[in-house]
C-alpha cells in the first residue's frame, strides 16, 4: 500500500545559518518513523544572506527537497505561494507548516504526524496546552504579544477552542485544507495563522493540539514587525464578521425579542394588569422566544456537549438572572422617574438585561466542545 504523502512548507527570510541543519534534521526524524513519503517545500523570498544557495547545495544530494523563490512580501503571502506550489506539485495528503529557526523542534514532527489520525484533520503544535511550553529566554515582550495575539483570535476572531491560535508549527489535511479555500486569503503577514485555523474552523475541521516546547531561536532575528502587528489587529475582526455571526444573530433574536417584549407588554397593559407584573410576564414571554430561535438558529451549528435537558435548565437559570436584572432595571426607572413612560422605562430595561444574557448564554448554555 502507497504511504500517505507529508509535504513540509518551510518559509525562510535570512536562515542560512539554520536552513541546512533543519533540513538534515527534519528529514532525519522523520526517516527513523516509518509511515510518511515525505517532500519539503522550502519558500524563501531571495533572503539577501544567501539562503536559497543554501537549500540549492542541499538539493543537490537530496531529491526530496525543493525551493520556490519570490520576492518578501510577508509571512502569510509566503505560506500562500507555497501551499499553492505543494499542492499542484506533489499531491500531498498532509501540509505540514514549521519555522525554520529551530523554535518547532524537528525531532517532534513524527509526533506531530501521530497524532493526526481518522478523527483529526488538523494537528497544532501547541504551547499552552497542559505540557506545552516555551523557553525560559523568549523575551517577556514576545510572551506578552503572543498572549495578547491568542487572546484577539480567541475572543475577537471566536476561537475559543483552541490554545495556541498563533503557532507556527502544524500539520493539516488537504482534505480540510480545500474546504477552507485559503486562495481567497487577503494576507501577507503573521496572522495568515490565525485566518488559515479560522478558515478551517469554521468548514468544521476537526482540531487536536499536542503539546510543545518551543524554543527561542539561537541563530539569525525574527521578522515579525509594526506592520505585521497592525494587519494581525484588524484582521481579527474581519475574521469576525466573516464567521458565524453569531452576534449579530444573537442582537437579531434580541430585536425581535424586544417587540415580543414590547408586543405582549402592551397587550397586558390594555387589559388593565399592573405594570411590573406585566412587566415581569413580557419578559418572559420574549425569553422563551429567544431561546428557541438561539437554540435552533443563533447556536444552531455549535457542537455542544452538554445535553438539551442541562441546557435549557442552565438557559433557564440566565433567563432568572435576566429577568431579575430586567425587572430591577423597570422597578428604579419607575421610581427614580414615576412621571416617565413606562413603555421607555420597558424598553430601557432590555440593555443590561441582554448583555449578561449574550455573554452568559454564549460562554455558558451553549458552550462548545
Ligand atoms: N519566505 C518568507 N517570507 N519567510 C518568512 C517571512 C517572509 O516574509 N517572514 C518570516 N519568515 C519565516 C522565517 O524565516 C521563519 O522560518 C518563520 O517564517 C517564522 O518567522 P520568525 O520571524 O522566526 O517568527 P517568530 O519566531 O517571530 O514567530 C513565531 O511565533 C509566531 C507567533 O506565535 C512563529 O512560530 C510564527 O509562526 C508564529 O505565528
Ligand atoms: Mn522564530
Amino acid at each position: 500500500m502507497a504511504l500517505p504523502r507529508a509535504c513540509f512548507v518551510i518559509p525562510t527570510y535570512n536562515e542560512a545559518d539554520n536552513i541546512t541543519l533543519l533540513l538534515t534534521q527534519v528529514l532525519e526524524s522523520m526517516d527513523t518513523h516509518a509511515g510518511w513519503e515525505v517532500t519539503v517545500l522550502v519558500v524563501d523570498d531571495d533572503s539577501p544572506d544567501g539562503t536559497g544557495a543554501r537549500v540549492r547545495t542541499f538539493m543537490a544530494t537530496e531529491p526530496r527537497v525543493h525551493l520556490l523563490t519570490g520576492s518578501k512580501r510577508g509571512l502569510g503571502d509566503a505560506y500562500l505561494r507555497g501551499f499553492e506550489r505543494a499542492l499542484s506539485e506533489f499531491d500531498p495528503d498532509v501540509l505540514v507548516q514549521m519555522d525554520a529557526d529551530f523554535s518547532h523542534a524537528p525531532a517532534d514532527c513524527p509526533r506531530l504526524l501521530d497524532a493526526l489520525d481518522d478523527k483529526t484533520d488538523l494537528v497544532i503544535g501547541s504551547r499552552y496546552v497542559s505540557g506545552g511550553r516555551i523557553d525560559a529566554d523568549w523575551h517577556v515582550l514576545r510572551r506578552w504579544l503572543s498572549r495578547g495575539g491568542n487572546f484577539l483570535a480567541r475572543y475577537v476572531a471566536r476561537l475559543y477552542s483552541v490554545r495556541d491560535c498563533t503557532a507556527g508549527f502544524k500539520a493539516t489535511r488537504v482534505t480540510a485544507l480545500n474546504e477552507a479555500k485559503p486562495q481567497r486569503f487577503r494576507i501577507q503577514g503573521y496572522v495568515f495563522q490565525v485566518a488559515l485555523l479560522h478558515s478551517l474552523v469554521v468548514a468544521g475541521a476537526r482540531v487536536t493540539e499536542i503539546p510543545i516546547c518551543f524554543h527561542e531561536r539561537s541563530r539569525g532575528a525574527t521578522k515579525l514587525g509594526v506592520k505585521d502587528l497592525l494587519e494581525f489587529s484588524i484582521h481579527v475582526w474581519w475574521l469576525r464578521l466573516q464567521g458565524r455571526n453569531t452576534f449579530s444573530k444573537f442582537m437579531l433574536t434580541g430585536l425581535s425579542g424586544v417587540f415580543v417584549n414590547l408586543g405582549t407588554f402592551a397587550a397586558l397593559l390594555s387589559v388593565g394588569m399592573h405594570q411590573y407584573l406585566a412587566s415581569a410576564c413580557a419578559v418572559e414571554l420574549s425569553i422563551i422566544s429567544n431561546f428557541l430561535i438561539n437554540n435552533y438558529w443563533t447556536f444552531g451549528y455549535r457542537d455542544i456537549p452538554t445535553r438539551k435537558r442541562i441546557r435549557g435548565l442552565k438557559y433557564n437559570v440566565v433567563s432568572l438572572a435576566t429577568l431579575a436584572i430586567s425587572l430591577a432595571t423597570f422597578v428604579s426607572l419607575s421610581v427614580v422617574n414615576s412621571q416617565g413612560s413606562p413603555m421607555l422605562h420597558q424598553l430601557l430595561s432590555v440593555l443590561p438585561a441582554g448583555l449578561v444574557n449574550y455573554f452568559a448564554n454564549s460562554y455558558w448554555t451553549f458552550r462548545e466542545r
